[in-house]
């Protein structure tokens, strides 16, 4: 169902991460790496917005992502970005940007390889000679663990809720069956199940799918989250 009504729960299942301190990495990278002068910032898979949050002052902001519920959320949370329904397998935005991030692993969700490979190209597409892309991946096959229990919770006072995994491979997609179980005051115990695949991608091969895109790439290992790394590539 991918988010769905559970897209109000977002931000709470998330409460650990720390958004600020993320964007101030990426805002160090971004003076480090991009060449072009303007400061046009596109975020592909933006969910509810949090990193946009803090760029808009530095930024002209965009955030896209293919959930329109999710982006509901993104436009009570964020004011001053524009914030547009797009699958970045398909992007076609008309417009030219100096950045474009794709972060929290988004770009796992695109499955596989052939669409890896559209996506990327889209995004070399949208920026301009100099630009920059930043993409935070998801696990490579050789990082992920199978059958590995996973739980996230949330222990308010008045809404509780206790997210549980039990992670998959299936050939190059990991499949995560997320199972939540909500409780909030004066309601019955609410159960879902949100079944999110999200594609293992090796870091060679993405490499060289973002240098014959029109990169120049690399990946840095210490990333936003650990374990993750980041890409940087620069539209040549
Ligand atoms: C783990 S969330 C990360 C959201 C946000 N970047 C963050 O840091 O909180 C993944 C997001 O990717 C979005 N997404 C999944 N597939 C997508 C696609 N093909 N195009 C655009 N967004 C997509 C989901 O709707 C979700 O909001």
């Amino acid at each position: 169902m991918l988010y769905k009504e559970l897209a109000k729960y977002y931000d709470l299942i998330y409460h650990w991460k720390n958004y600020k301190k993320e964007t101030n990495q990426i805002k160090k990278l971004i003076s480090k790496y991009k060449k072009s002068d303007g400061k046009k910032l596109l975020e592909v898979g933006c969910g509810t917005g949090k990193h946009l949050k803090y760029l808009k002052d530095s930024f002209s902001c965009t955030g896209t992502d293919i959930s329109g519920d999710i982006l509901n959320i993104a436009k009570k949370n964020v004011e001053g970005v524009l914030f547009k329904k797009a699958d970045m397998k398909k992007l076609r935005l008309n417009k030219k940007f100096d950045i474009i991030l794709c972060l929290f692993s988004s770009i796992g969700y695109v499955k596989t390889y052939t669409n890896l490979k559209h996506t990327i190209k889209n995004v070399s597409r949208h920026l301009t000679k100099g630009g920059i892309t930043i993409i935070e991946p998801w696990f490579s096959k050789s990082k992920f663990k199978a059958g590995m229990p996973g739980m996230t919770t949330y222990d308010g006072k008045y809404l509780k809720i206790a997210r549980l995994n039990i992670s998959e491979v299936k050939n190059n997609l990991s499949i995560l069956n997320m199972h939540y179980l909500i409780a909030e005051k004066n309601k019955n115990i609410k159960f879902f199940a949100d079944r999110h695949e999200l594609g293992l991608f090796d870091t060679s091969k993405t490499l060289k799918i973002m240098k014959d895109a029109g990169f120049k790439a690399k990946f840095l290992k210490n990333g936003l989250m650990k374990d993750r790394g980041i890409y940087v590539g620069i539209k040549v």
